[in-house]
């Protein structure tokens, strides 16, 4: 079974997301969107008939993977410029997940698909080895305190598990706006020797001066963040 946080806790650190979305009895997720909780059990080890792979028109494209999509804003703006590949969002606020699988419906994208799980809890449970052509990390939640600092997606094991998914010359690409957070990253990577450091380009989507072109960008665009990214190629 998989345990999310409670939307409270999640809905207080995404206080610039937060704005009203609509009720979930206007928005048709069908088709689009799947839940962790609706799937069968999970096995000791991902078996093949648990491949997210599979609920796409053409599992055998491919694969690309964000974790933690919010309202889905990355990914119907850049499926549409790359139609050759599958995209899954994975996002833990019920929310945002539903409003992001309807948008992607609304929109038609036939090789768009959001998942409400624990990201990090799906891939080590679910995500076949060498299956993921690339990840996308934008933005994620800082956990300021140093005693939430293991629940930041990128720790030690996690960089290990993105190996193990991650197709060979597949990359994990990472963007933040948050010092601590970055810095956090910088020492990761560079004690681990999974993954070549390349420089980050933004997304073929994103418009001029984004990285990304995610909500939370646009948001503090204006108030001149320091947006970085880093681009990691899967060591062989
Ligand atoms: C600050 S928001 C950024 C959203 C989006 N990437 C953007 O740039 O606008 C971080 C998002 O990641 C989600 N999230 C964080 N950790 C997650 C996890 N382990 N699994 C799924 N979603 C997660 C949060 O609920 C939130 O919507």
């Amino acid at each position: 079974m998989c345990r999310l946080p409670s939307e409270p806790i999640l809905a207080k650190l995404n206080f610039p997301m937060t704005r009203s979305l609509p009720s979930a009895s206007r928005l048709d997720i069908s088709g689009y969107g799947y839940q962790a909780e609706e799937l069968p059990s999970a096995g000791d080890a991902p078996r093949t008939e648990d491949d997210p792979r599979l609920w796409f028109d053409d599992p055998t494209r491919p694969f690309e993977l964000e974790i933690g999509s919010g309202k889905g804003t990355f990914l119907v703006q850049e499926a549409p410029h790359r139609p050759e590949h599958n995209f899954l969002g994975i996002e833990w606020m019920m929310a945002f997940w539903r409003y992001a699988a309807d948008r992607a419906r609304r929109r038609d994208l036939r090789n768009v698909r959001m998942l409400h799980a624990d990201a990090v809890e799906f891939i080590r449970q679910r995500v076949a080895n060498k299956s993921i052509h690339t990840f996308h990390l934008y933005f994620s939640d800082p956990w300021p305190k140093s005693r939430h600092h293991r629940r930041r997606v990128v720790q030690d094991a996690t960089l290990v598990e993105f190996h193990r998914v991650i197709e060979p010359g597949g990359t994990l690409r990472i963007v933040t706006d948050h010092d601590d957070l970055w810095d956090w990253y910088e020492e990761h990577v560079q004690r681990c020797e999974l993954f070549e450091r390349e420089a980050y380009e933004p997304c073929v989507s994103a418009k001029a001066g984004e990285l990304v072109g995610s909500n939370f960008e646009r948001k503090f665009i204006p108030e001149g963040r320091n947006f970085r990214g880093m681009t990691l190629r899967r060591n062989d």
